[in-house]
């Protein structure tokens, strides 16, 4: 069969009978049973499924997930890719590529500044404009590593096992925190309940610990059963804090989990407080990888993120951009009291590529880095002045998606 030019391809919403050949698609994509991939459309929800197809026959697919991203101490609407996945004997023709500008068109129609994923492979994102953002780092511990600091005991707190109804309460907890932590996502749907529900067969379990205030923090971990050894895994999915009293009692309450436990495994970050509050973490931590974004819409992103209320200045910008040329060309962003304002015009001082947009404006990346990988140009001063207002901690999250 002669192949199509996938610029031929329909983009859309799958029918109930392309639903079922997506679930197909995607078992083989990710090689895992068709139940499991049946579960994981249900999570994403059929309204948020996305398909390229030729005459009714599906080539590739891919799930949206609506959710939001914190910048600069405010949540910005980030909008989520996951399950990409294109017919084996389809493969290597650009169908990804096509699914991926459909998507970004969409994604900015629909009042979304940025489009973010975890990817299998960077070069078929980035040459639509992606780029790294943010980094995912897995500890990975054995229960006497915890040592004798945690606490069994810290006075008026109490810690119990998690119910349904503290629900509101943790979420609401985590959304404060996420708000200093820039790239944690502000969760949906689709993320809680990989964090705390039944996953893959294995229940998560949680514990809350409260104060005087209320709810002080909170952990959520799977139990995986031995492989080859009588001792099991503990995958800590999810933990967050408002005190380094309620952080010392989680830490507690890890160790004490732990006598028929082989190893912990605890998704952290060089500068998450539940790693920098313990006294002496030498357990080993790695990079698991990394997290990349799309600007999507430059105004909403540079209007919308949150910036030191001490940074005051202006830059001009100049935007390259093939994918979506709506938003190409001269800007100036002007800086004031925690606030961007952007508007057309301007010199175009500093140019950037949309990958080099998205590594800047999330903080991840400085522009004199981005120049030396040819994403920004432009003088050393309009350089400094523009990394002065995006400048933050590194940006990191706790979960995949
Ligand atoms: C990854 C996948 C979606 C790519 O689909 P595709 O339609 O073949 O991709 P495209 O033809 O648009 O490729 C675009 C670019 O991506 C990169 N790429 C695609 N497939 C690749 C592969 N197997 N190995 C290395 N690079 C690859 C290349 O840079 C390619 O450009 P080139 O062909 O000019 O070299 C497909 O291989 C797939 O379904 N894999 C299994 C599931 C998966 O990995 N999903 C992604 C999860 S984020």
């Amino acid at each position: 069969m002669t192949p199509h030019a996938p610029s031929s391809l329909d983009y859309g919403l799958p029918t109930e009978d392309q639903r079922a050949e997506q679930v197909a698609l995607l078992a083989h994509a990710f090689g895992i049973p068709s139940s499991t991939d049946t579960m994981w459309i249900d999570a994403i929800g059929h309204e948020e499924l996305r398909v390229v197809h030729e005459g009714g026959e599906i080539w590739g697919g891919l799930g949206l997930i609506p959710m939001g991203q914190s910048f600069g101490g405010r949540v910005l609407p980030l909008m989520g890719v996951a399950g990409v996945g294109v017919r084996s004997d389809r493969l290597r023709r650009g169908v990804a590529t096509t699914l991926m500008r459909h998507v970004l068109q969409e994604t900015r129609e629909r009042g979304f500044p940025l489009s973010g994923l975890y990817a299998s492979t960077w070069s078929l994102y980035r040459r639509v404009g992606y780029e790294c953002a943010g980094a995912r780092y897995l500890a990975t511990l054995t229960p006497p590593e915890i040592g004798t600091w945690a606490a069994r005991d810290e006075g008026s707190l109490r810690l119990c096992q998690a119910t349904v109804d503290d629900r509101p309460a943790v979420e609401a907890l985590y959304h404060a925190q996420a708000l200093h932590h820039p790239g944690h996502l502000q969760r949906g749907r689709y993320i809680w309940p990989r964090l705390r529900d039944l996953r893959f067969g294995i229940p998560a379990h949680g514990v809350v610990v409260h104060d005087e205030e209320g709810l002080a923090g909170y952990l959520y971990y799977r139990k995986h059963p031995p492989q080859g050894s009588f001792r099991h895994r503990v995958e800590v999915t999810d933990a967050c804090a408002r005190s380094p009293a309620a952080w010392r009692r989680l830490w507690g309450f890890l160790a004490d989990l732990g006598t028929m436990v082989e190893r912990i495994e605890l998704p952290t970050a060089p500068h998450d407080p539940m790693y920098l509050c313990h006294p002496d973490p030498r357990f080993r931590m790695e990079q698991l990888e990394s997290w990349l974004v799309r600007v999507t819409d430059v105004e909403g992103l540079l209007r919308g993120r949150g910036y030191g209320p001490g940074v005051a200045g202006s830059v001009d910008l100049h935007l390259h951009d093939e994918v979506l040329p709506q938003q190409a060309g001269d800007w100036r962003l002007e800086v004031e009291g925690g606030q961007g304002r952007l508007r057309r015009g301007g010199a175009g001082t500093l140019r950037l590529s949309a990958r080099g947009l998205a590594a800047w404006a999330t903080g991840f990346c400085s522009l004199p880095v981005l120049a030396q990988l040819g994403h920004a140009h432009g003088p050393g001063d309009a350089m400094a002045r523009a990394d002065a207002m995006t400048a933050g901690p590194s940006p990191w999250m706790r979960e995949m998606f």
